[in-house]
């Protein structure tokens, strides 16, 4: 009989050393390479914050353009790619497009070991392809990504077909940034997993897509919204969240693998989140919701230290800025693509073979 230690769901274990993120669950804090994600997120824009991720230090003014221009030359999908889209038949989610056009973005010079070159081609795609779909889905042409607006506001322009407004743009970069890097999640596990096998950068993105989509990762905010609104009122937040925790069920939105403590992503998206909604009925409640969820939570739930999530507030932020909820997992993906990649860059750095165990507990042959 095999007698390995076992880790169910890992966790405890650590696979890797990084320098791209610390993830301090006990205290609530964020770091990507030397610098608080929070003070990112308030100070510097997507663009630099992805250099900083892949290249190791935040950008000059010159990288910074380089970089800039790099995205910019990369928005455009391939033909095919767009074409296999437009064959998707209209009920199959966003997230399911997204991982299957990203897949058929795979060329040879994709080939292993990734580059700089191959991330940033890809990363300048995906806010096209979700913004592609999203416009056939409404019924319009989807529109060609605008050199004169940086990686936020053309994903923005893209979506909506309209100006965008500055501070929805400020309060998406906000969000995109905070959610750029978070070690070695569901997601980018799946991903260096895959190219740990020498595989491709596009399979092992593809491989990232799949992972995140899951309400138990980073399918939940939409679940947070679709919360919010069949709570409906104040009145009843209690009644509809203890009728769920009795049945056994989750709250979208609260707990966490690491953070046992508040998520130091929710804190500065609620900030974000807070500016937009002021007057919002809907934000006014959501925030109810959370403060009645933590109560019950703590009452079904004691010493299980279950708290906000970054997804409770990246809903509410994606909301104030106008973006529906089959956007909000595909949006979370345009920024993970950063992560994925710089992880799938250092794994290739020192790479070995990702292959754990299993203890068989089944029956010997007679
Ligand atoms: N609502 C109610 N109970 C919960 C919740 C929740 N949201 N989260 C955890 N619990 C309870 C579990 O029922 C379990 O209770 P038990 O010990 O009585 O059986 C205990 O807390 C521990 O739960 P686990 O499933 O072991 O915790 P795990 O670390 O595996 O799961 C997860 C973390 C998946 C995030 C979980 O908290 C959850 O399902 N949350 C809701 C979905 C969600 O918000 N996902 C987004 C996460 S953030 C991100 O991925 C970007």
């Amino acid at each position: 009989m095999s007698t390995n230690t076992l880790a169910i769901g890992l966790e405890g274990i650590a696979v890797a050393e990084t320098d791209l993120s610390l993830v301090d669950g006990t205290n609530g804090l964020l770091v990507y390479r030397g610098h608080w994600a929070r003070d990112l997120a308030i100070h510097h824009t997507f663009e630099e914050v992805a250099h900083l991720l892949w290249y190791g230090h935040l950008p000059s003014e010159q990288e910074l353009a380089d970089l800039q221009e790099k995205l910019k030359a990369n928005r455009e999908l391939p033909a095919h790619v767009k074409g296999i889209i437009d064959l998707i038949p209209a009920d199959v989610d966003m997230m399911s497009v997204l991982r299957t056009a990203v897949s058929a973005l795979g060329t040879p010079a994709h080939a292993w070991p990734p580059s700089l070159e191959q991330v940033i081609g890809l990363t300048a795609k995906l806010p096209t392809i979700v913004a592609h779909r999203y416009a056939r889905l409404e019924g319009r042409e989807p529109l060609g990504p605008r050199a004169d607006l940086n990686h936020t506001a053309n994903y923005l322009y893209m979506l909506k077909g309209t100006e965008p407004n500055p501070a929805h743009v400020r309060a998406l970069d906000a969000y995109l940034i905070l959610t750029q890097e978070h070690g070695m999640n569901a997601s980018t596990f799946s991903g260096r997993v895959v190219s740990s096998t020498q595989s491709d950068l596009i399979s092992a993105i593809t491989a990232a897509i799949g992972a995140l989509k899951g309400p138990l990762h980073g399918g939940a905010p939409s679940e947070v919204t679709e919360m919010i609104e069949a709570i409906g009122t104040k009145e009843n937040a209690e009644p509809w969240l203890r009728a769920k925790l009795e049945s056994g069920g989750r709250l979208m939105g609260f707990g966490h693998r690491v953070y046992k403590t508040i998520d130091p992503r929710a804190t500065a998206l609620r900030v974000v989140a807070s500016e937009l909604s002021a007057d919002d009925p809907w934000f006014d409640l959501a925030t109810h919701v959370e403060k009645v969820g933590l109560k019950l939570l703590e009452e079904y739930k004691p010493n299980r230290k279950l708290n906000t999530n970054v997804e409770f507030f990246a809903a509410a932020v994606m909301r104030a800025v106008g973006l529906d909820d089959s956007l909000f997992t595909p949006t979370f993906a345009v920024s993970r693509v950063v992560g994925w990649s710089a992880h799938v860059l250092e794994q290739a750095s020192n790479n070995r073979i990702i292959r754990p165990q299993s203890n068989y507990i089944g029956s010997m042959p007679e």
